[in-house]
């Protein structure tokens, strides 16, 4: 028996357009648009109608970059599969890329297998996961291989965390070299991590503990450095390559000249860089500790760079990183030594209102809204146009978002499980009312109504972005 859902007369907003339309919803999947109160509209029949007159209606989030459940600093992020992804649910965010990981001396199968078990029967949402390898070598390249089959196709590598995470050029220059073969996509994390750690090692040495040192030596130049050697590592190997959580203006500038020389080059920034800055790490009596998470954030000066990243295209995606760790308990294991605060901010649930935020503030577009949240992620990830558009045939995962609603953002609210909030008290205008991820309402009228479990694994075609 088919089901059919019906959204009548809405804004139908997409990266490419804006209409007034009707959307019809056959058994989890778009069936068609017509415009509304036109015969064609009309003659949608449906077993369930949701009025969106004075609404929005969008593509669901794609949230390209999460960490649930991530073991850092001898913690874990405090959000689980289950808690994070009904938070995204809340926040108008559909899909979650999570980064499974390959810790040192095991096998991607281990880490990836680690993650599945993770998440699978837990989501609220649908979900897919890139691979974070730490410890490159011939069998886990070949490795590689084998997971983009699994529809894993990116691979995170990092400059920084010597010791953990950490990937030498060599190691980098393999894992690009591999994926030109592949078809994968690297994905940076974009820090001079060793010239980091002498600074850390200083700074401490001067007796300086606070938060707010963490910005101190993680210095834009570092990232810079690491963000343009990561480039050229990238065009010696005849890769493409995505450098994750951009924060820092000379980091843009490395990208931006990089795209005019015509190289595949993308980027990624966050909404803590675009909205919050070195004032909220340099909070008194430990709050800053709320604010750690690398790349830093930076004084407030580098957020019009960002902006115009976005704008330009030279950033073409907003991810949350969300890594949420409690500033009770697990923030708290840093007090005394800025470099044991577990680094990490939460968003998940923020990104999608933050935006719409930005768009009312003259930022960018309802379209680029639409674009880089939704779209843009979809495609450079492999999940469009199933993900990340409203079209016949993708998926009905769809928001139904009210533009005039006030909220004021507060962990007394959230449904992220973490005792802050990063943007604690800030009013923003636009709300997200109802949720459906494949047809189902997970949301409807600002009450939770989905389930854990619903969420399915969904395997990633390459990066649709290069064509
Ligand atoms: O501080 C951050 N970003 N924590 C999560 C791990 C990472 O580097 O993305
Ligand atoms: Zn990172
Ligand atoms: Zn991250
Ligand atoms: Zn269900």
């Amino acid at each position: 028996m088919t089901t059919r859902t019906v959204i009548r007369g809405g804004l139908v907003i997409t990266a490419s357009d804006e209409i007034h339309a009707d959307v019809l919803i056959e058994d989890g999947r778009i069936a068609a648009l017509a415009t509304s109160g036109t015969p064609a509209a009309e003659a949608f029949t449906a077993d369930r109608t949701i009025d969106a007159t004075g609404k929005y209606v969008i593509p669901g989030g794609v949230d390209a970059h999460t960490h649930m459940e991530l073991p850092f600093g001898g913690t874990f992020a405090s959000d689980t599969f289950e808690t994070g992804t009904r938070a995204a649910a809340w926040g108008g965010t559909t899909t979650i890329i999570d980064f499974a990981v390959q810790s040192v001396g095991h096998s991607l199968r281990e880490g990836i297998d680690a993650w599945h078990a993770k998440a699978e029967g837990n989501c609220a949402v649908d979900y897919g996961f890139h691979m974070i390898v730490s410890d490159v070598n011939q069998e886990t390249l070949k490795e590689m291989d084998l997971l983009i089959e699994e529809g894993v196709t990116s691979f995170k590598q990092f400059m920084a965390y010597p010791g953990v995470f950490y990937s030498d050029d060599g190691q980098i220059l393999r894992a690009m070299q591999r994926s030109a073969e592949n078809g994968g996509l690297i994905m940076m994390h974009a820090e001079n991590g060793i010239a980091i750690d002498v600074l850390v090692e200083q700074a401490l040495a001067r007796g300086e503990t606070d938060p707010r040192y963490h910005g101190e030596v993680r210095k834009a130049l570092l990232e810079a450095e690491a963000t343009h050697r990561a480039i050229k590592l990238a065009q010696v190997a005849g890769a493409p390559l995505y450098v994750v959580h951009v924060s820092a203006t000379e980091a843009v500038a490395e990208l931006a000249r990089a795209r005019d020389e015509g190289l595949p080059v993308f980027g990624e920034t966050c909404p803590q860089y675009l909205f919050l800055s070195t004032d909220n790490l340099a909070e008194p009596d430990f709050e800053g500790a709320k604010y750690v998470c690398s790349t830093p954030l930076r004084p407030k000066e580098h957020q019009a760079a960002l902006w115009r990243g976005l704008r330009t295209n030279d950033l073409q995606v907003v991810s949350t990183d969300h890594c949420p760790f409690c500033f009770v308990g697990q923030k708290e294991l840093g007090r005394g030594d800025f470099s044991k605060i577990p680094n990490g901010l939460p968003g998940v649930e923020n990104r999608m209102d933050l935006l719409h935020q930005a768009v009312l503030d003259g930022h960018i577009s309802r379209r680029r809204w639409i674009e880089i949240a939704c779209a843009s992620p979809a495609r450079m990830f492999g999940l469009y146009p199933k993900k990340g558009t409203i079209a016949p045939g993708a998926d009905a995962d769809v928001v139904i978002y009210d533009p005039h609603a006030e909220q004021v953002m507060s962990a007394e609210t959230h449904h992220m499980n973490v005792d802050y909030s990063a943007y604690e008290g800030k009013r923003v205008t636009g709300r997200v009312e109802t949720v459906l991820s494949r047809g189902e309402p997970v949301i409807t009228e600002r009450e939770y109504t989905g389930h854990a479990g619903h969420g399915v694994y969904t395997p990633r075609s390459t990066c649709q972005y290069l064509n």
